[in-house]
């Protein structure tokens, strides 16, 4: 890994064993990007690969006479001179011209990653990362631009971000800041995004890109369930195991935009970074905007192999604390089991039966504050309500753990129900416009958490509770949408500022908390998986990963959540049947060989399974508790798409390559057709596996596959609906 800088040709090098990022001074002093991608030898000037000559009609910088941004890959680009494309950034001077010109001034380069003051970030010690930090000034505007690029060891990623200064002495408004922008010179990809909506997030959609805008956006005050912060660019043909391909991972948890840009010059742009629409941000003198970062990552190996880069980078620089590549705990939670309809006798009993399973942690969901007894009422009101704890949250804890379980709790404190005592008391810390009525999502309204006071007050509410009890964990939900977004408390001109503040709200409360409770292990949910987003995973190194828990469901929620986000941080249980949410009845067998890969859990009271049900869970508790080290941590590899074909695979191997879990499952039978095959991967071609009693070589799992026929002595057949076989590959 290293950063050069070659001062005669004005030119860095960003490389690593895996990819060059080049960047040089355009003669128009503009930042331009020189080549991404595989890793190539350093020189002395890359320059020749600017494109210098004129072309009819198009607009050249006139000290040069000859350079257009337009015709070259930029690095940052603004719109209103020589370029035409997506900006990246805008800046309104107070004249109200919105014309720009930042040229290179000065650049630093450190050892390690600096945080971003308020925001979730990738981190990183002085040995496992370096970072070119170029500033850029428009001494007209009176501004400072510096561009962050961090550049991991042992790592094909850089990480980007952007920080605005006002050094001048009069106002200027930023209207649009996005974290990056990455320019290639031809169009030869496809936009891969992974878009849902509640119960069916993340599902993998591709386009083929040409010229034009193709863009993906949130303007929901969350990351959103509809369209995931994450898009990859590749090259056609590229799928799990071979090809080239770009990831592009923000890490922010509001609203934002990815767009690519076709110009018909034949070059490509991708930008990222918040939403500008509706977005401004004033900055009076001397005051600073930095955006969230972006996490670019490629590959020439794959996408399992981008996959790998990002579960491995999120769980290592990241992911953060005592959880840390640690295990998770299995849990059972209540929500599908008894609603808001409980009694501490009634969670005492499933708790206790979850004990006798193995299971190790119970959460008690919505229902126990306030009077929470459906979803009209209470949300805000962060105190026991008596009838259903007597002993308050303290009483309740104290018994779950003298069972020998560790327990958690539900909230929801970035919302209010009209009907609680908060919002009676505080009408006015609601996201809201005076006189307009507001809209409810779930019979709730949003508080404002761009107000520090109001941030204050549910702090010290949860903390209480929290601190009175002994809490080992906390599923912290958000279920609706941000709607008139409007702060009574902030100025005409600032407004443009309060949906970006709120989100800096939800990550203080999560950090003073952090902070007062360091071992708490934080879920975060959001209706599911409405707020799943690496900002997010910085906080709460798991999420629940959909409100779908169906298995047959959740192999695709989960399939294709897995191409951003680490296995670990996804939380996947078992689910009573029926399914509650899709109705489908499916053998307990398959809900939980789903269910292994992620955290693991139940999500139903075991005591209205049959017994023979019950040894059976006790039995997967046990497997998960062997396993969940390799699950949770290996190389996690997609084999078949539930997508594509009427079964779904994939593996975990361990990083030595001695232990592999792999997970088959069939998705609808296929009546009178060969069993087949299914090729395995990331195994050592030389060493001899043992599967179900037989020995393989790596070779022979990997090339001619595992005869799925093999496994008709364990009753699995590919000719009944939701059949499934998990097996463990060792070596001998
Ligand atoms: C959301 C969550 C569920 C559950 C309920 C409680 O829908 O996604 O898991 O916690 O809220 O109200």
């Amino acid at each position: 890994m290293n950063i050069v800088w070659n001062k005669t040709s004005e030119q860095f090098h960003l490389y690593n064993d895996r990819l060059s990022y080049i960047i040089g001074v355009a003669p128009s002093g503009e930042l331009a990007n020189l080549y991404f991608g595989k890793r190539i030898h350093d020189r002395a000037d890359f320059s020749y690969v600017l494109f210098r000559m004129g072309m009819p009609n198009v607009v050249v910088d006139a000290d040069t006479e000859s350079y257009s941004m337009e015709l070259n890959c930029q690095e940052y680009p603004s719109f209103g001179t020589t370029d035409f494309g997506a900006q990246a950034f805008e800046v309104e001077m107070a004249n109200g011209s919105r014309i720009s010109n930042f040229v290179y001034k000065s650049h630093r380069i450190s050892q390690g990653k600096k945080e971003i003051k308020g925001l979730p970030a990738t981190y990183a010690d002085k040995t496992e990362a370096m970072t070119l930090e170029v500033t850029l000034a428009d001494t007209l505007a009176g501004m400072e631009l510096v561009l962050y690029y961090t550049i991991f060891e042992g790592y094909p990623v850089v990480a980007r971000h952007a920080k605005f200064k006002n050094v001048g002495n009069s106002k200027v408004k930023l209207t649009r800041a996005l974290s990056a922008c990455l320019d290639f010179p031809d169009q030869n990809y496809e936009w891969m995004q992974f878009s849902g909506a509640w119960a069916r997030e993340r599902i993998p959609e591709i386009k083929k890109l040409s010229t034009g805008v193709t863009y993906i956006d949130s303007r929901r005050g969350a990351s959103s369930a509809n369209q995931n912060p994450f898009v990859i660019l590749k090259r056609p043909g590229t799928d799990d195991f071979m090809g080239e391909a770009i990831g592009f991972s923000f890490v922010y948890s509001g609203n934002f935009i990815a767009l690519a840009d076709g110009s018909t010059h034949g070059r490509l742009r991708f930008v990222m970074g918040i939403n500008p629409d509706r977005f401004c941000w004033p900055l009076e003198k001397d005051e600073c905007f930095e955006t969230p970062e972006v996490v670019i990552a490629m590959t020439d190996r794959g996408l399992n192999d981008l996959s790998q880069t990002y579960h491995k980078l999120y769980n290592n620089h990241l992911v953060r604390g005592k959880w840390k590549n640690t295990p998770r705990p299995i849990l059972n939670n209540n929500w599908e089991a008894t609603y808001m309809d409980f009694t501490e006798e009634s969670i005492l009993k499933i708790a206790s039966k979850a004990k006798d399973a193995g299971i190790e942690l119970f959460v008690l969901d919505d229902g126990w504050f306030g009077e929470r007894n459906d979803d009209f009422a209470g949300l805000g009101d962060w105190v026991e309500n008596p009838k259903k704890l007597p002993q308050g949250m303290a009483g309740l804890s104290r018994k779950i753990n003298a069972l020998g379980l560790k327990f958690g709790f539900w909230i929801e404190p970035e919302m209010v129900n009209p009907n609680s005592n908060l919002y009676r008391r505080h009408p006015d810390w609601v996201l809201s416009v005076p006189g307009r009525k507001s809209s409810l999502g779930r019979h709730q309204l949003v508080l404002d958490f761009s107000r520090e006071e109001v941030v204050d007050y549910i702090y010290g509410m949860l903390h209480k509770v929290i601190k009175g009890s002994k809490i080992d964990y906390i599923k912290w939900d958000m279920n609706r949408a941000l709607t008139e977004v409007f702060s009574v408390d902030t100025p005409a001109e600032r407004q443009g500022m309060v949906a970006h503040k709120y989100v800096l709200g939800v990550y203080s409360l999560y950090s003073r908390l952090i902070k007062a409770f360091p071992d708490i292990l934080f879920e975060s949910c959001s209706s599911g998986g409405n707020r799943f987003d690496a900002g997010m995973l910085y906080y709460a190194p798991q999420a629940w990963c959909s409100d779908n828990s169906d298995a047959i469901d959740r192999i695709r929620i989960q399939y294709g959540t897995s191409f951003g986000y680490p296995i670990v941080s996804i939380g996947s249980h078992v689910s009573a049947v029926p399914n509650q949410q899709t109705g489908r009845t499916t053998p307990l067998d398959i809900r939980a060989n789903v269910a292994y890969f992620g955290t693991f859990g139940y999500e139903l009271d075991l005591n209205e399974i049959s017994d023979e049900e019950f040894e059976l869970v006790k039995k997967q508790v046990e497997f998960m508790k062997e396993n969940r080290a390799l699950i949770q941590f290996g190389d996690f590899y997609r084999l078949r798409s539930p997508f594509e074909n009427d079964q779904a695979a994939w593996m975990v191997v361990s990083e030595d390559k001695k232990k592999a879990v792999v997970g088959f499952y069939c998705l609808r039978s296929n009546v009178n057709a060969l069993p087949g095959f299914l090729k395995l991967a990331g195994l050592d071609p030389d060493k001899e596996y043992r599967m179900e009693g037989k020995t393989y070589y790596g070779d022979e799992l990997m090339n001619m596959g595992i005869t799925l026929s093999e496994f008709y002595d364990r009753g699995f057949t590919i000719s009944k609906d939701y059949d499934s076989f998990v097996t463990i590959i060792e070596e001998v």
